[in-house]
Parts: C-alpha cells; sequence; structure tokens
C-alpha cells in the first residue's frame, strides 16, 4: 500500500498499549498522567446556549480567549486576547508545530528526557532530536550552548514546570539563563505547561517566554489536568509573526475547537470557584503524593533514586542497577501492574535505560502498597536474573 513517506516513521506508541491495558478494572495503574477520578468536577450544562450547536471561529471563543489572556498576564506573559488560539488540547500545540516548522532532517532542542507523545509526533514529521540533559533544577546549560553554537533548532521544546516525566522545575536562575541563551542564538522557544497548576509548595516559576526580549515563542496549556481531559479544551499563545501561521494550520486541521468544551472552560478559567477547585486539587494531590512516597520508600527503598516532586503527577525513579526497564513490562501487566518505561521518554531509548515513571494522582490508595510491592517485585526477580 502507498503510504505517505512520513508515516514509515510512526512508531507504535507504546504508552497507548499500556493505557488500553491498564483500562481492565483489576489493573494498578501507575502508567497514565490521569486525574484522579474523584477530582473531576462537577459540571453543569442546562445554561449553554444553543448557538453553540453552530460553526464557530479558528481562534476559538472570544470570552475564552480574553480570560485566558488574562491569566497568562498575570503570571508576566506579555500578551493579548489576539494572540489566543484555543486547541483541541496542548497536544494540538505540538501536531501544528511540527507542521510549521519540520521537514525531513530539521533540527529541534528538546529535553532529555521529555514528553513522549512530543517525541513522536516531532519525529513523525522528520525532526533530528538534539537533546540537552535535565539536571535537578533544570537542563545542562553548558550542553545548552554547546549545541546552540553548533546547531541551529528550528525551536526549542521545553515543559519547565514539574516536567514529563521527570517532575524537574526549573530554578529562577535556570529559567533566565535559558531565556537569555535562546535570545542570544535567536531560537524559538515552545514552552508546555500543562502542569503549572498543580503546585504543592506554591514555589514560584515565572514562565521563561515572560522573560525573553527577542526571540519568538509559542506559550501553551491545557484543561486536562486541572479539570477534564475529556473536555479537549487547550489554548496557545503565540508572538505576533507566529500567530497567522498558526492559525492557518488551525484551521486546515479541524476549523477549530469543539464550542461546548469551551463554554464548559468558560465556566471556570478566571473564577473563584476555579481557584477554590484548585486549592482544592493541590492538597489533594500533596496528600496522594505523600502517600506514594511512603509507600515507595516501603517497597524501592534498596531498588532506586528518586526527587520528591514538588507538582505534577509523577515520580521518576532511576533504578540503581540500570536495565532496560522495557522488559519489564509483560510481567508487571501479567501481574495486574501497569507502568511507564523510561527508555520511550528519550530520543535515544536504547542509550537510557533504567528509568521508570511512575503516576502518583490516580491509583486508588487503598491498592497502592500491593501496586508497588508487585512492580519491585518485578524489578528484583529481573535483577536477580541478570546477575545470574
Ligand atoms: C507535557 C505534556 N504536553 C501536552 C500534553 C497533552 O495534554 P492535552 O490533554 O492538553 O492534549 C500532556 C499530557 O499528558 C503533557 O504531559
Amino acid at each position: 500500500m502507498a503510504f505517505s513517506e512520513r508515516v514509515t516513521r510512526l512508531k507504535s506508541s507504546l504508552i497507548r498499549e499500556i493505557l488500553a491495558a491498564a483500562q481492565r478494572p483489576e489493573m494498578m495503574s501507575f502508567a497514565g498522567g490521569l486525574p484522579a477520578e474523584s477530582m473531576l468536577p462537577k459540571t453543569e450544562w442546562a445554561d449553554m446556549p444553543r448557538t453553540l450547536g453552530q460553526y464557530g471561529m479558528s481562534e476559538g471563543e472570544p470570552a475564552l480567549r480574553e480570560a485566558l489572556a488574562a491569566e497568562a498576564r498575570a503570571l508576566g506573559v506579555p500578551c493579548d486576547a489576539s494572540q489566543v488560539i484555543i486547541i483541541s488540547g496542548s497536544q494540538q500545540t505540538l501536531d501544528l508545530a511540527a507542521k510549521l516548522y519540520i521537514d525531513k532532517g530539521t533540527e529541534i532542542l528538546m529535553e532529555g528526557p521529555t514528553y513522549l507523545a512530543a517525541l513522536q509526533i516531532f519525529q513523525l514529521f522528520g525532526a533530528e532530536c538534539l537533546t540537552v540533559p535535565l539536571l535537578a533544577e533544570g537542563p545542562d546549560l553548558i550542553a545548552m550552548r554547546e549545541r546552540l553554537e553548533h546547531h541551529t533548532p528550528a525551536f526549542a521544546y521545553l515543559i519547565p514546570t514539574f516536567q514529563n516525566p521527570s517532575a524537574v522545575r526549573y530554578s529562577e536562575s535556570a529559567r533566565d539563563a535559558v531565556a537569555a541563551l535562546l535570545d542570544e542564538f535567536g531560537v524559538t522557544l515552545i514552552e508546555d505547561e500543562p502542569y503549572r497548576e498543580l503546585t504543592f509548595d506554591g514555589g514560584s516559576a515565572r514562565p521563561i517566554v515572560s522573560r525573553l526580549n527577542k526571540a519568538s515563542w509559542i506559550y501553551t496549556g491545557t484543561v486536562s489536568k486541572t479539570l477534564m481531559p475529556g473536555l479537549r479544551v487547550g489554548y496557545l499563545i503565540a508572538t505576533p509573526d507566529l500567530f497567522p501561521h498558526l492559525l492557518k494550520l488551525k484551521q486546515s486541521a479541524d476549523l477549530h475547537t469543539n464550542r461546548v468544551g469551551q463554554w464548559q472552560a468558560l465556566q471556570w478559567i478566571g473564577t473563584d470557584h476555579y481557584r477554590q477547585h484548585l486549592v482544592g486539587l493541590r492538597s489533594f494531590y500533596r496528600q496522594r503524593r505523600d502517600q506514594f512516597e511512603a509507600a515507595l520508600q516501603r517497597h524501592f527503598n534498596d531498588l532506586a533514586d528518586w526527587n520528591e516532586p514538588q507538582g505534577g503527577l509523577f515520580f521518576w525513579l532511576t533504578l540503581k542497577q540500570p536495565l532496560d526497564t522495557r522488559t519489564l513490562l509483560d510481567q508487571a501487566l501479567a501481574q495486574n501492574v501497569a507502568f511507564m518505561p523510561g527508555e520511550p521518554f528519550f530520543s535515544d531509548p536504547d542509550a537510557n535505560p533504567g528509568y521508570i515513571r511512575l503516576n502518583f494522582s490516580h491509583i486508588d490508595p487503598a491498592r497502592l502498597d500491593e501496586g508497588l510491592q508487585r512492580l519491585a517485585a518485578v524489578v528484583r526477580s529481573a535483577l536477580a536474573a541478570k546477575a545470574a
């Protein structure tokens, strides 16, 4: 069959397969980045105007664009509503950016590790991924400068606040230094922030786009982690040089984001009840994080190291003895435990064995201990088999 040349690069997504297995009710899943079921807010639909059944504007609903621009300005992002496009989840920003920038062989700059669905879409379009290792408080700045001195990436894709998968939050000085480097080398920044609101210590993290003086940027966010991923509502804010191109690509992709979801999002964004909901969400997930860490201490203390996440939805474990964690998957699933191997979060998976990403938000606390105990047993038996 004659498919496009790019489809030959479409990798089967491990996460899709794992998430399919994780749907089984008996499964203890640490795999996806799912909100806790009980924290999906109760929504009202009765007042939704019938006119929303009509086609809408590609840019999105004007009132929602205004509300999101106001929220972004409050974070220090210089923008107005004319720079906002409502998109079908922030995943669509990555798709639009790939179409805007990437031909076969186009170099882009990413963190190592990075969000695996971003790797997947950028590689589908043929990107060469230059990676910068992530350290505890941000990217390795020496490596970043070195990449920028020797290459001209079309853009840098970064997740500076509670990164997926590593949970790293860039420090203030790392944010300033990254902005200065991108300005110096004139590299466009795509800053992806789905986890910004899920902060447990209230620490400051002004977006990097707000620190740029010259470079172009796209800032993207979503209601998936704070309201409902099923709404499929996210947004991007872009500098005026990029905006018209992104808008045309949005139009050609799906005309506009579903208006029903946009209306629901507008019932929340910028309101007091949304702020109250976020306060509840933070303390709920902070508690889940603490319970999870206590269980990790019980079962993984001798097997792995980790940093306590100060926000977001994940623990990122570094095994004390590296092994390809993809090889653990079948055994874990057979034990009704789903997790995300770390290798697919790297552009060069085989060179980066020995990491595991564990989601702490979704698991039923009553099954947490059992799930981690079983997973630890799988790791232990693989290590024993390796040593034998
Ligand atoms: C870093 C990152 N970007 C984008 C997304 C996609 O989110 P959305 O549901 O808004 O498409 C996710 C979801 O897990 C994510 O972790």
